[in-house]
């Protein structure tokens, strides 16, 4: 039987991914009280980086250590993925070792080629193309301040790059509607966008994507990978930060949320990042309970439980 793998956020229904969310906050609330829950003693997580990585590294090491088992940090520099093994090779030598693997890298395939090579259950910690563990710990971190996210406005200015296709999904999955606004040329691929028709609005005007919307969120302009188009990208982005005259436009609770690292002065400016509107620190923080439930889900899960009502 096929492993259940979490390549994107479409991998979980939306019971499941209630439930999780959930449950994200319920494993928050233990480690805030210093309680001890242990479920996956004896279990190892490799976690294949094949990018930089801070947040997604650190959370899933941190976590699967607090949940009693053991992550293993693996390079293409000192692995033979870097001197070019099969991804396949490596998948089915990997998964007969170790309880999950976390993958990040470049081409969304490689990904899914691994996943379907492997035994075991496989993460997308990050790929060109979709981060689906950053908007589990974006959802989390909208119900722990706003309650559900249902039938709220969330607004994307920037790239339609892996973090807008993945709120894309999420606009689905959640059932909230999304503006998206990126310069001309900068758009989400047509075929993720073509999957949520009844959630999505594209645009190219930041100050129209904003409007009443709930929620507002950015990213970098130049992702992984994309060093050398920095320059060029800083030009053609120019019009696309999130100021406080971006805000205004939101309603006055409105959120700001960023996955990090971000370039203060570029995709979004040092008020608005530092401001009261933002929720960038619980965001990040929430990445290490969200993947908690994710790692539980995946490897002991719990036995069923209806999803919230919301
Ligand atoms: N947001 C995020 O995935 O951060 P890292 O690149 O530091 O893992
Ligand atoms: N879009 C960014 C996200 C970083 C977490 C990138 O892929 O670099």
């Amino acid at each position: 039987m096929m492993p259940k793998h979490f390549l994107t956020l479409l991998d979980l229904d939306e019971g499941e991914a209630k439930r999780l969310i959930r449950r994200a906050t319920e494993l928050k609330q233990l480690r805030q009280r210093g309680e001890d829950y242990r479920p996956l003693v004896g279990y190892t997580l490799a976690m294949v980086f094949e990018k930089s990585s801070t947040r997604t590294r650190v959370s899933f090491e941190a976590g699967m250590s607090q949940l009693g088992g053991t992550a293993m940090f693996l390079s293409p520099r000192d692995t033979q993925l870097g001197r070019g093994e099969p991804i396949e090779d490596s998948a089915r030598v990997l998964s007969r070792m170790v309880d999950a693997v976390m993958i990040r890298t470049f081409e969304h395939e490689t990904l899914t080629r691994f996943a379907e090579h492997s035994q075991v259950p496989v993460i997308n910690g990050l790929t060109d193309r979709f981060h689906p563990c950053q908007l589990l710990a974006d959802m989390q971190t909208y119900v722990e301040h706003r309650g559900s996210i249902r039938g709220r406005r969330v607004a994307f200015v920037g790239d339609g790059n892996n973090m807008c296709h993945s709120y894309i999904n999420a606009a689905r999955l959640f059932g909230f509607q999304l503006c998206i606004a990126c310069p001309p040329g900068f758009e989400p691929d047509p075929d993720v966008l073509a999957t949520a028709p009844d959630h999505c609005t594209l645009m190219h005007d930041p100050a129209e994507a904003v409007e009443d919307a709930d929620l507002v969120v950015t990213d970098v302009w130049a992702s992984m990978g994309q060093e050398s188009e920095e320059d060029q990208r800083k030009a053609v982005f120019a019009d696309f930060s999130v100021t406080a005259a971006i805000m205004a436009k939101a309603r006055p609770n409105a959120l700001f949320m960023h996955c990090l690292p971000a370039h203060r002065g570029e995709e979004v400016s040092a008020e608005v990042i530092d401001g009261p509107q933002s929720v960038v620190w619980d965001e990040a923080e929430n990445r290490l309970h969200a993947q908690k439930a994710l790692l539980e889900l995946l490897l002991a899960p719990q036995p069923g439980s209806e999803p919230p009502a919301y």
